[in-house]
């Protein structure tokens, strides 16, 4: 269907064709010499109206009420110019054929059904509008990842799932041996031990990871995934200046992206996901980020005349309402980058400032998600790396090959971590996490 209405001029130009069209009927109206029905097939978010008079081949089944919404069908016919005015091309159909019939009880029926309830149907709601348009907007952002990557020389490279150490020095892992909750480390270790070629052929220096990752955090909340996909680029020979501008670019690309290259969708999620979201996402394409650090923000935080669940002052952690503030309110809906924050409540592979207190840290807070992104410079010292682990009581002998790296060629480094789901719920519109995945894993709940 994509191949005829995403066409010039809606397929006008592709009258006259005899086409074949397979897919699921949406909906079906049977007036006394005509039926019609609409067919979509997942390729985009137009169905194709067909029109079927009783002469057409299959007929039968159609008056006999066996094909009805949510069935499979395979229809043959000729595009021809619309009477209506929703459209500019239906197919006058000369053959149907049912290919599997659709139960009366097909839950997913014209009227509008809530978000929650499909949630239980995940299997079957990428027939909906909503869902099926989220599913080809995620799968432009992936596509538009690796290109951003690929197209700046950066290597894909695998990262391990089963993992023996947490990695994050978090506690928040699964333990199985340990699924990862990130890969940074697989990251980051390429980077560590392969210098830049000089003559620019291959560029080891730059790598990324895009795959699933792993937190048994407990955290019931509509932007937290007990399963979720990350991607991590690690930048060698570079610092936390140059981890920002990368994510920075890297966010403008694909937002940049799905503007450019799915039109319908995005129309869609504006007129009935989230009003006024392309001219937010084209604006964030363009703009200058704001820039800041954890001292200036909790500053600012605490002067701000509103009243926060969470106490607001130096050396905590910034909550989802205080970040939704410095982006939504204090910075009009621009991403703001936080960086330098308190070494306390970061991790400690961290870089530190001279000053002593603070790491090379940064985070990226976006409009109504608040954190799309975490990424710091990495503690490339050696004896400041020990000295971390130490003062944290971390075991020094579970990372050996992680310190290793630091004994031989040791650069500065730093990378990122990008929530994809989050990405898409910034793309989207969509509210909850669970709408961005298409089978959502979050606490106590794996149901298919
Ligand atoms: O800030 P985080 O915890 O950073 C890391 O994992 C680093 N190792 C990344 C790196 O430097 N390579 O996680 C990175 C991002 C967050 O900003 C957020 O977007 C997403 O991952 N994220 C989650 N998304 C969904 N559900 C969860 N439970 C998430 N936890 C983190
Ligand atoms: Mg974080």
């Amino acid at each position: 269907i994509v191949d005829v209405k995403g066409g010039p001029n809606e397929g006008l130009d592709r009258v006259g064709l005899m086409i074949v069209v397979a897919g699921w009927v949406r909906t079906l109206r049977a007036q006394s010499s005509v039926t019609f029905i609409e067919v979509n097939d997942g390729s985009c978010l137009s169905n194709m109206q067909c029109v079927m008079t009783s002469d057409a081949e299959g007929y039968d089944q159609v008056k006999s009420g066996l094909i009805t919404t949510g069935a499979s069908i395979w229809i043959q016919g000729n595009v021809v110019p619309s009477q209506g005015s929703k459209q500019k091309v239906e197919l006058k159909v000369n053959k149907i054929v049912l290919v599997g019939k659709s139960d009366p009880s097909y839950p997913i029926q014209k009227k509008r059904v809530s978000r929650e309830f499909l949630r239980t149907k995940a299997h079957l709601r990428p027939r909906t509008n909503t869902f099926g348009a989220v599913a080809r907007v995620r799968n432009a952002l992936a596509y538009a990842t690796h290109k951003f990557f690929q197209e700046n020389g950066f290597i894909w490279i695998s990262s391990p799932i089963i993992t023996a150490s947490d990695c994050e020095g978090a506690g928040e892992q699964f333990c199985v041996t340990t699924l990862i909750p990130s890969s940074r480390e697989a990251a980051e270790s390429p980077v560590d031990a392969i210098p830049k070629t000089k003559d620019g052929l291959i560029d080891w220096s730059q790598v990324y990871t895009f795959g699933p990752t792993f937190r048994a955090e407990n955290s019931n909340t509509s932007r937290h995934l007990a399963e979720f996909w990350m991607i991590e680029p690690e930048l060698a020979f570079a610092d936390l200046k140059d981890d920002m501008a990368c994510a920075t670019a890297y966010l403008q690309y694909v937002v940049r992206y799905i503007l450019d290259n799915c039109k319908e969708d995005m129309d869609f999620f504006n007129t009935w996901i989230e009003k006024g979201i392309i001219d937010r996402l084209s604006t964030v394409a363009e703009r200058d980020f704001v820039q800041l650090s954890y001292t200036d923000a909790i500053e600012l935080l605490i002067k701000a005349k509103k009243k926060f669940e969470f106490l607001v002052k130096w050396g905590c952690d910034l909550q989802s309402e205080h970040e939704r503030y410095l982006t939504e309110e204090a910075f009009g809906g621009c991403p703001v980058i936080v960086s330098d924050y308190p070494k306390e409540i970061k991790a400690f592979y961290m870089r530190q400032n001279d000053d002593g207190r603070t790491v090379a840290a940064m985070d990226m807070l976006v409009p109504r998600i608040g954190e799309l992104i975490g990424g710091s410079q990495r503690e490339e010292r050696l004896e400041y790396l020990e000295g971390r682990l130490d003062e944290l009581k971390l075991n020094r002998d579970s990372y050996w090959w992680y310190l290793d790296l630091r004994h031989y060629g040791s650069v500065p480094h730093a990378g990122f971590g990008l929530g994809f789901e989050r990405l898409v719920q910034f793309a989207t519109g969509v509210e909850n996490i669970r709408d961005a995945i298409p089978f959502p894993r979050t606490p106590g709940s794996v149901e298919f």
